[in-house]
């Protein structure tokens, strides 16, 4: 299966990204009713940095990634990251990891954060030169990576 991603800025959003969002939510959370959806989406969109969206064949939203703008001190965070279960472990949030260090890059940064919440994932992100600066009792890991 082929997918596409797309970059859109935060509060800036083009078309029916709201409603794709939403149906995005409500199909890949299963605890999430219609309301819930549309909070979780308007969260997303809220501030600033960009989204990174992975699109499926039908042209819905299937996974997202946030990135913020970068900071005074330099730094570009990556923030939440979700793939929807019936498009996991096909190489989604690989490319959504990707996509927002060449724009963290693109726009600048020294440095690029990210909180880990799984093994796995630290794994994947210190085979792409991330290193880990800290370790919460209950939030996972705390990366880092110089873009320079
Ligand atoms: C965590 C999550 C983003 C992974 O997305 P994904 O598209 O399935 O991940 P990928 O296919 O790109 O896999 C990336 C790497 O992690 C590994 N991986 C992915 N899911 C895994 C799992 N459940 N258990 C073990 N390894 C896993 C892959 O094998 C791959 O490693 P590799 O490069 O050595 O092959 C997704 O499962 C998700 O949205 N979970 C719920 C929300 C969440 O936990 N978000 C992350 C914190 S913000």
């Amino acid at each position: 299966m082929s997918y596409e991603y797309e970059i859109h800025t935060r509060g800036d959003v083009q078309g029916n990204l709201f409603e794709k969002l939403v149906r995005f939510f409500f199909e890949s959370e299963p605890h999430h009713d219609q309301d819930e959806a549309a909070v979780s989406a308007e969260a997303i969109l809220e501030g600033d940095g960009n989204i990174v969206l992975a699109m499926g064949p039908d042209g819905g939203v299937v996974g997202y990634g946030t990135l913020t703008n970068v900071s005074d001190r330099g730094t570009a965070r990556m923030e939440a990251a979700h793939v929807h279960p019936d498009h996991a472990q096909r190489g989604i949030y690989s490319n959504l990891v990707k996509l927002r260090l060449e724009e963290a890059q693109r726009e600048g940064a020294e440095q690029v954060a990210v909180n880990a919440a799984h093994e796995f994932q630290v794994r994947f992100l210190q085979r792409l030169g991330f290193e880990i600066v800290d370790k919460y009792p209950f939030s996972g890991w705390e990366l880092k990576k110089c873009c320079r």
